[in-house]
Protein backbone atom coordinates (compact mmCIF):
# COMPACT_ATOMS: atom_id res chain seq x y z
CA UNK A 1 0.00 0.00 0.00
CA UNK A 2 1.17 3.71 -0.53
CA UNK A 3 -0.25 5.70 2.38
CA UNK A 4 -0.67 9.46 2.37
CA UNK A 5 -0.37 10.65 6.71
CA UNK A 6 -0.80 14.08 7.22
CA UNK A 7 0.60 15.51 10.03
CA UNK A 8 3.16 13.43 9.93
CA UNK A 9 6.04 15.75 11.37
CA UNK A 10 3.81 15.51 14.67
CA UNK A 11 3.31 13.80 18.09
CA UNK A 12 1.20 11.06 17.01
CA UNK A 13 1.44 11.19 12.86
CA UNK A 14 5.34 11.16 13.35
CA UNK A 15 5.14 7.62 15.61
CA UNK A 16 2.05 6.58 13.38
CA UNK A 17 5.13 6.74 10.03
CA UNK A 18 7.50 5.07 12.26
CA UNK A 19 4.71 2.10 12.75
CA UNK A 20 3.89 1.49 9.21
CA UNK A 21 8.14 1.51 8.01
CA UNK A 22 8.33 -0.76 10.81
CA UNK A 23 5.72 -2.97 10.38
CA UNK A 24 5.11 -3.29 6.41
CA UNK A 25 8.59 -3.27 4.68
CA UNK A 26 6.58 -3.75 0.97
CA UNK A 27 4.33 -0.32 1.97
CA UNK A 28 5.63 3.42 0.83
CA UNK A 29 4.48 6.35 2.92
CA UNK A 30 3.59 10.08 2.17
CA UNK A 31 3.50 12.78 4.19
CA UNK A 32 1.98 16.11 4.10
CA UNK A 33 2.86 18.49 6.32
CA UNK A 34 2.68 22.23 6.84
CA UNK A 35 5.69 22.06 9.64
CA UNK A 36 3.49 24.66 11.99
CA UNK A 37 4.96 25.39 15.15
CA UNK A 38 4.01 21.75 16.24
CA UNK A 39 5.39 19.97 13.32
CA UNK A 40 9.19 19.30 13.58
CA UNK A 41 11.34 17.55 10.56
CA UNK A 42 13.59 16.72 13.33
CA UNK A 43 11.23 14.01 14.28
CA UNK A 44 11.23 12.44 10.98
CA UNK A 45 15.16 12.59 10.38
CA UNK A 46 15.01 8.16 10.34
CA UNK A 47 12.09 8.39 8.11
CA UNK A 48 14.07 11.17 5.24
CA UNK A 49 16.38 8.43 5.13
CA UNK A 50 14.14 5.77 3.77
CA UNK A 51 13.73 5.46 0.32
CA UNK A 52 10.08 4.60 1.08
CA UNK A 53 9.47 7.75 2.75
CA UNK A 54 8.63 10.96 0.44
CA UNK A 55 7.89 14.75 2.42
CA UNK A 56 5.70 17.32 1.06
CA UNK A 57 5.82 20.69 3.14
CA UNK A 58 2.30 21.64 2.32
CA UNK A 59 -0.62 23.20 3.78
CA UNK A 60 -3.96 20.63 3.43
CA UNK A 61 -6.15 23.53 3.53
CA UNK A 62 -4.09 24.82 -0.02
CA UNK A 63 -6.30 22.47 -2.66
CA UNK A 64 -3.87 23.21 -5.12
CA UNK A 65 -1.15 21.61 -3.50
CA UNK A 66 -3.19 19.27 -1.99
CA UNK A 67 -4.56 18.48 -6.16
CA UNK A 68 -0.71 17.86 -7.34
CA UNK A 69 0.59 15.91 -4.75
CA UNK A 70 -2.67 13.01 -5.12
CA UNK A 71 -2.35 13.35 -8.65
CA UNK A 72 1.44 12.65 -8.43
CA UNK A 73 1.39 9.94 -5.88
CA UNK A 74 -2.20 8.55 -6.37
CA UNK A 75 -1.93 7.00 -2.71
CA UNK A 76 -3.97 3.78 -1.90
CA UNK A 77 -5.29 5.49 1.45
CA UNK A 78 -5.09 8.76 3.19
CA UNK A 79 -5.15 8.82 7.12
CA UNK A 80 -5.73 12.74 8.37
CA UNK A 81 -3.57 13.95 11.29
CA UNK A 82 -2.55 17.14 10.42
CA UNK A 83 -4.56 19.76 12.93
CA UNK A 84 -4.28 22.32 15.21
CA UNK A 85 -4.25 20.26 18.56
CA UNK A 86 -3.82 22.25 21.40
CA UNK A 87 -7.00 23.11 23.31
CA UNK A 88 -5.37 26.07 25.28
CA UNK A 89 -4.13 27.55 21.79
CA UNK A 90 -7.72 27.03 20.37
CA UNK A 91 -9.21 29.22 23.83
CA UNK A 92 -6.53 31.92 22.20
CA UNK A 93 -7.36 32.08 18.77
CA UNK A 94 -9.92 29.50 17.37
CA UNK A 95 -9.57 30.77 13.62
CA UNK A 96 -7.01 28.74 12.56
CA UNK A 97 -8.29 25.85 14.27
CA UNK A 98 -12.06 26.06 12.23
CA UNK A 99 -9.83 26.29 8.76
CA UNK A 100 -7.14 23.90 9.10
CA UNK A 101 -9.45 21.34 11.13
CA UNK A 102 -12.72 21.78 9.31
CA UNK A 103 -11.52 23.24 5.86
CA UNK A 104 -8.23 21.10 5.45
CA UNK A 105 -10.28 17.99 5.99
CA UNK A 106 -12.94 18.76 3.30
CA UNK A 107 -9.93 19.73 1.16
CA UNK A 108 -9.04 16.63 1.88
CA UNK A 109 -12.05 14.67 1.58
CA UNK A 110 -12.39 16.01 -1.86
CA UNK A 111 -9.13 14.67 -3.09
CA UNK A 112 -10.05 11.43 -2.13
CA UNK A 113 -13.47 11.82 -4.18
CA UNK A 114 -11.65 13.18 -7.30
CA UNK A 115 -9.09 10.41 -7.16
CA UNK A 116 -11.37 7.57 -6.12
CA UNK A 117 -8.59 7.00 -3.40
CA UNK A 118 -9.70 3.49 -1.19
CA UNK A 119 -9.38 5.06 2.38
CA UNK A 120 -9.81 8.11 4.18
CA UNK A 121 -9.14 7.53 7.72
CA UNK A 122 -9.83 11.04 10.21
CA UNK A 123 -8.26 10.91 12.90
CA UNK A 124 -10.77 12.43 15.56
CA UNK A 125 -10.26 12.86 19.60
CA UNK A 126 -12.87 11.90 22.51
CA UNK A 127 -13.37 15.32 22.98
CA UNK A 128 -16.20 15.08 20.71
CA UNK A 129 -18.14 13.94 23.61
CA UNK A 130 -17.19 17.18 25.73
CA UNK A 131 -16.72 15.65 29.11
CA UNK A 132 -18.48 13.25 31.65
CA UNK A 133 -19.11 13.91 35.71
CA UNK A 134 -16.23 13.27 38.13
CA UNK A 135 -18.63 11.40 40.31
CA UNK A 136 -19.67 8.83 37.97
CA UNK A 137 -16.90 6.75 37.65
CA UNK A 138 -19.81 3.84 36.18
CA UNK A 139 -20.13 6.43 32.74
CA UNK A 140 -17.91 5.69 29.77
CA UNK A 141 -17.92 7.34 25.78
CA UNK A 142 -19.42 5.06 23.14
CA UNK A 143 -19.79 5.51 20.06
CA UNK A 144 -23.54 6.63 20.64
CA UNK A 145 -22.61 9.22 22.89
CA UNK A 146 -23.90 12.63 21.58
CA UNK A 147 -21.25 15.06 20.42
CA UNK A 148 -21.31 17.98 22.47
CA UNK A 149 -18.31 20.21 23.05
CA UNK A 150 -16.40 22.55 25.20
CA UNK A 151 -13.67 23.97 23.30
CA UNK A 152 -13.37 25.70 19.76
CA UNK A 153 -11.03 22.69 19.86
CA UNK A 154 -13.04 20.46 20.24
CA UNK A 155 -16.29 21.91 18.07
CA UNK A 156 -13.72 21.79 15.36
CA UNK A 157 -13.43 18.19 15.78
CA UNK A 158 -16.71 17.06 16.01
CA UNK A 159 -17.37 19.35 12.66
CA UNK A 160 -14.71 17.24 10.77
CA UNK A 161 -16.30 14.33 12.09
CA UNK A 162 -19.63 15.14 10.74
CA UNK A 163 -17.88 16.36 7.25
CA UNK A 164 -16.53 12.92 6.91
CA UNK A 165 -19.17 11.44 7.72
CA UNK A 166 -21.72 13.43 5.52
CA UNK A 167 -19.18 13.08 2.49
CA UNK A 168 -19.87 8.78 3.52
CA UNK A 169 -23.69 9.32 3.27
CA UNK A 170 -23.92 11.91 0.24
CA UNK A 171 -20.89 10.65 -2.19
CA UNK A 172 -20.16 7.06 -0.70
CA UNK A 173 -16.43 8.24 0.29
CA UNK A 174 -14.88 5.26 1.55
CA UNK A 175 -14.52 6.79 5.31
CA UNK A 176 -13.89 5.59 8.53
CA UNK A 177 -13.04 7.01 12.47
CA UNK A 178 -11.64 6.75 14.69
CA UNK A 179 -11.86 9.06 18.15
CA UNK A 180 -8.81 7.79 21.03
CA UNK A 181 -8.47 9.08 24.21
CA UNK A 182 -5.12 11.19 25.51
CA UNK A 183 -2.07 9.60 23.88
CA UNK A 184 1.55 9.99 25.31
CA UNK A 185 5.15 8.88 24.43
CA UNK A 186 7.94 9.74 22.45
CA UNK A 187 8.09 12.97 19.89
CA UNK A 188 5.04 14.56 22.25
CA UNK A 189 5.38 18.50 21.65
CA UNK A 190 6.50 20.41 25.08
CA UNK A 191 3.56 22.17 25.67
CA UNK A 192 1.23 19.66 26.18
CA UNK A 193 0.63 17.71 29.99
CA UNK A 194 2.72 14.84 30.49
CA UNK A 195 6.20 16.31 28.30
CA UNK A 196 5.35 19.78 29.57
CA UNK A 197 5.84 18.05 33.17
CA UNK A 198 8.86 16.13 32.13
CA UNK A 199 10.74 18.82 30.62
CA UNK A 200 10.01 21.22 32.61
CA UNK A 201 10.94 19.51 36.27
CA UNK A 202 14.51 18.32 34.07
CA UNK A 203 14.90 22.31 33.73
CA UNK A 204 14.80 23.35 36.73
CA UNK A 205 10.81 25.16 36.08
CA UNK A 206 7.70 25.05 38.47
CA UNK A 207 4.82 21.98 37.40
CA UNK A 208 1.57 23.92 36.40
CA UNK A 209 -1.17 22.20 37.48
CA UNK A 210 -4.52 23.92 36.28
CA UNK A 211 -7.02 24.22 38.79
CA UNK A 212 -6.79 21.74 41.87
CA UNK A 213 -5.37 18.63 39.48
CA UNK A 214 -8.67 17.05 40.11
CA UNK A 215 -9.84 16.64 35.74
CA UNK A 216 -9.26 13.34 34.96
CA UNK A 217 -7.93 12.38 31.60
CA UNK A 218 -7.74 8.36 29.43
CA UNK A 219 -4.40 7.91 29.03
CA UNK A 220 -3.40 5.36 26.00
CA UNK A 221 0.48 4.85 24.80
CA UNK A 222 0.94 6.11 21.19
CA UNK A 223 2.05 2.84 19.92
CA UNK A 224 -1.17 1.29 21.37
CA UNK A 225 -3.18 4.31 19.40
CA UNK A 226 -0.94 3.82 16.13
CA UNK A 227 -2.33 -0.02 16.13
CA UNK A 228 -5.78 0.85 16.45
CA UNK A 229 -5.41 3.22 13.53
CA UNK A 230 -3.56 0.68 11.51
CA UNK A 231 -6.48 -2.09 12.53
CA UNK A 232 -9.17 0.00 11.45
CA UNK A 233 -7.32 0.94 8.13
CA UNK A 234 -6.42 -2.39 7.23
CA UNK A 235 -10.21 -4.19 8.79
CA UNK A 236 -12.49 -1.68 9.50
CA UNK A 237 -16.10 -0.64 8.26
CA UNK A 238 -16.59 1.69 6.08
CA UNK A 239 -18.67 4.89 7.50
CA UNK A 240 -17.69 3.74 11.04
CA UNK A 241 -16.47 5.35 14.05
CA UNK A 242 -14.27 3.60 16.70
CA UNK A 243 -13.72 4.27 19.79
CA UNK A 244 -10.31 3.75 21.44
CA UNK A 245 -8.79 3.41 24.82
CA UNK A 246 -6.99 1.89 27.35
CA UNK A 247 -9.08 2.09 30.34
CA UNK A 248 -5.77 4.21 31.85
CA UNK A 249 -7.64 6.67 33.78
CA UNK A 250 -6.15 9.14 36.17
CA UNK A 251 -6.05 12.69 37.24
CA UNK A 252 -3.59 15.00 36.34
CA UNK A 253 -2.39 15.42 39.73
CA UNK A 254 -1.91 12.14 39.94
CA UNK A 255 0.32 11.93 36.65
CA UNK A 256 2.23 15.02 37.19
CA UNK A 257 2.87 13.36 40.92
CA UNK A 258 4.29 9.96 39.11
CA UNK A 259 6.66 12.32 36.80
CA UNK A 260 7.97 13.49 39.95
CA UNK A 261 8.67 10.70 42.03
CA UNK A 262 10.61 8.80 38.17
CA UNK A 263 12.57 12.27 37.96
CA UNK A 264 12.92 12.60 41.66
CA UNK A 265 12.57 16.34 41.37
CA UNK A 266 9.74 18.70 40.55
CA UNK A 267 8.27 21.77 41.64
CA UNK A 268 4.21 21.44 41.33
CA UNK A 269 2.15 24.50 41.57
CA UNK A 270 -1.18 25.53 41.11
CA UNK A 271 -1.94 27.86 38.45
CA UNK A 272 -5.82 29.09 37.19
CA UNK A 273 -7.68 26.77 35.65
CA UNK A 274 -8.63 26.55 31.80
CA UNK A 275 -11.69 28.39 30.66
CA UNK A 276 -14.44 25.44 29.96
CA UNK A 277 -12.31 22.64 31.23
CA UNK A 278 -13.06 19.76 30.76
CA UNK A 279 -13.22 17.51 33.81
CA UNK A 280 -13.14 13.76 32.84
CA UNK A 281 -12.88 11.98 29.40
CA UNK A 282 -13.01 7.57 30.01
CA UNK A 283 -13.31 6.25 26.46
CA UNK A 284 -15.32 2.50 26.20
CA UNK A 285 -13.17 0.84 23.96
CA UNK A 286 -15.55 -2.72 23.54
CA UNK A 287 -16.35 -2.22 19.85
CA UNK A 288 -12.78 -1.95 18.56
CA UNK A 289 -11.53 -4.52 20.84
CA UNK A 290 -14.88 -7.10 19.42
CA UNK A 291 -14.61 -6.55 16.11
CA UNK A 292 -10.98 -5.91 15.12
CA UNK A 293 -9.26 -7.58 18.10
CA UNK A 294 -7.69 -4.35 19.52
CA UNK A 295 -6.38 -4.27 22.88
CA UNK A 296 -3.69 -1.80 24.75
CA UNK A 297 -0.43 -3.58 25.31
CA UNK A 298 1.12 -0.64 27.54
CA UNK A 299 0.36 -0.92 31.29
CA UNK A 300 0.42 2.98 32.17
CA UNK A 301 3.19 2.58 34.94
CA UNK A 302 5.40 1.35 31.72
CA UNK A 303 4.42 3.71 29.15
CA UNK A 304 5.26 6.59 31.71
CA UNK A 305 8.78 5.14 32.68
CA UNK A 306 9.25 4.74 28.79
CA UNK A 307 8.14 8.19 28.08
CA UNK A 308 10.34 9.76 31.06
CA UNK A 309 13.47 7.66 30.06
CA UNK A 310 12.90 8.68 26.13
CA UNK A 311 13.07 12.56 27.12
CA UNK A 312 16.46 12.05 29.34
CA UNK A 313 17.86 10.17 26.18
CA UNK A 314 16.54 12.54 23.38
CA UNK A 315 17.45 16.21 25.20
CA UNK A 316 18.63 17.42 21.87
CA UNK A 317 14.88 17.01 20.20
CA UNK A 318 13.12 18.89 22.95
CA UNK A 319 16.23 21.19 23.72
CA UNK A 320 15.92 22.68 20.09
CA UNK A 321 12.35 22.80 20.26
CA UNK A 322 12.45 25.19 23.75
CA UNK A 323 15.19 27.05 22.07
CA UNK A 324 13.71 27.48 18.44
CA UNK A 325 16.39 25.91 16.78
CA UNK A 326 14.14 23.16 15.44
CA UNK A 327 12.24 25.83 13.26
CA UNK A 328 15.73 27.01 11.62
CA UNK A 329 16.41 22.83 11.17
CA UNK A 330 13.81 22.96 7.86
CA UNK A 331 15.25 26.03 6.03
CA UNK A 332 19.20 25.57 6.49
CA UNK A 333 18.13 21.59 5.17
CA UNK A 334 15.83 22.31 2.62
CA UNK A 335 15.06 25.84 2.24
CA UNK A 336 11.60 25.65 0.67
CA UNK A 337 9.49 23.09 -0.16
CA UNK A 338 10.55 19.61 -0.37
CA UNK A 339 9.73 16.56 -2.22
P1 LIG B 1 0.43 17.74 16.86
O1 LIG B 1 -0.02 19.14 17.15
O2 LIG B 1 1.59 17.18 17.59
O3 LIG B 1 0.75 17.59 15.30
C1 LIG B 1 -0.04 18.16 14.31
C2 LIG B 1 0.73 18.14 13.00
O4 LIG B 1 -0.14 18.67 11.97
C3 LIG B 1 1.98 19.02 13.00
O5 LIG B 1 3.05 18.33 12.41
C4 LIG B 1 1.60 20.22 12.17
O6 LIG B 1 2.69 20.82 11.48
C5 LIG B 1 0.60 19.61 11.20
N1 LIG B 1 -0.34 20.59 10.65
C6 LIG B 1 -1.05 21.51 11.33
N2 LIG B 1 -1.78 22.25 10.49
C7 LIG B 1 -1.53 21.77 9.24
C8 LIG B 1 -2.00 22.11 7.95
N3 LIG B 1 -2.86 23.13 7.76
N4 LIG B 1 -1.57 21.40 6.89
C9 LIG B 1 -0.67 20.39 7.07
N5 LIG B 1 -0.19 20.04 8.27
C10 LIG B 1 -0.61 20.72 9.34
O7 LIG B 1 -0.86 16.86 17.06
P2 LIG B 1 -1.02 15.38 17.64
O8 LIG B 1 -1.11 15.43 19.11
O9 LIG B 1 -0.01 14.51 16.99
O10 LIG B 1 -2.46 15.01 17.09
C11 LIG B 1 -2.61 14.47 15.79
C12 LIG B 1 -4.09 14.23 15.52
O11 LIG B 1 -4.62 13.34 16.49
C13 LIG B 1 -4.94 15.49 15.61
O12 LIG B 1 -5.90 15.45 14.59
C14 LIG B 1 -5.60 15.41 16.98
O13 LIG B 1 -6.85 16.05 16.95
C15 LIG B 1 -5.75 13.92 17.13
N6 LIG B 1 -5.72 13.39 18.52
C16 LIG B 1 -4.70 13.74 19.37
C17 LIG B 1 -4.65 13.17 20.64
C18 LIG B 1 -3.54 13.49 21.60
O14 LIG B 1 -3.60 13.08 22.76
N7 LIG B 1 -2.49 14.18 21.20
C19 LIG B 1 -5.66 12.27 21.03
C20 LIG B 1 -6.69 11.96 20.14
C21 LIG B 1 -6.70 12.52 18.88
O1 LIG C 1 -8.41 13.60 24.73
C1 LIG C 1 -7.71 13.77 23.55
C2 LIG C 1 -7.09 15.14 23.51
O2 LIG C 1 -6.02 15.15 24.44
C3 LIG C 1 -6.61 15.52 22.12
O3 LIG C 1 -7.72 15.62 21.26
C4 LIG C 1 -5.85 16.87 22.16
O4 LIG C 1 -5.31 17.15 20.88
C5 LIG C 1 -4.72 16.74 23.15
O5 LIG C 1 -4.03 17.96 23.25
C6 LIG C 1 -5.27 16.34 24.52
O6 LIG C 1 -6.09 17.40 25.07
P1 LIG C 1 -6.03 17.80 26.62
O7 LIG C 1 -6.55 19.18 26.77
O8 LIG C 1 -6.60 16.73 27.47
O9 LIG C 1 -4.41 17.74 26.80
P2 LIG C 1 -3.39 18.72 27.56
O10 LIG C 1 -2.08 18.02 27.56
O11 LIG C 1 -3.43 20.11 27.04
O12 LIG C 1 -3.96 18.73 29.04
C7 LIG C 1 -4.18 17.51 29.75
C8 LIG C 1 -4.79 17.87 31.08
O13 LIG C 1 -3.79 18.57 31.86
C9 LIG C 1 -5.96 18.83 30.99
O14 LIG C 1 -6.91 18.50 31.99
C10 LIG C 1 -5.36 20.19 31.29
C11 LIG C 1 -4.23 19.87 32.23
N1 LIG C 1 -3.05 20.76 32.14
C12 LIG C 1 -2.51 20.99 30.93
C13 LIG C 1 -1.40 21.81 30.80
C14 LIG C 1 -0.80 22.08 29.44
C15 LIG C 1 -2.50 21.29 33.32
O15 LIG C 1 -2.99 21.05 34.43
N2 LIG C 1 -1.40 22.09 33.17
C16 LIG C 1 -0.84 22.39 31.97
O16 LIG C 1 0.15 23.18 31.94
Amino acid sequence: MKILVTGGAGFIGGNFVYYLLNRYPGDKVVCVDKLTYAGNLETLESALQDPRFTFYKADITDRRDVEEIFSKEKPDAAVNFAAESHVDRSIGNPSVFLKTNIFGTQVLLDACRRHGTARFHQVSTDEVYGDLPLDRPDLFFTEETPLHTSSPYSASKASADLLVLAYFRTYGTPVTISRCSNNYGPYHFPEKLIPLMITSALEGRPLPVYGTGANVRDWLYVEDHCAAIDLILRGGRLGEVYNVGGHNERTNLQVVQAIVDLLGKGEIVFVKDRAGHDLRYAIDPSKIERELGWTPTVRFEDGLRRTVDWYLTHRAWWEHILSGSYRRYYHKMYGGKIS
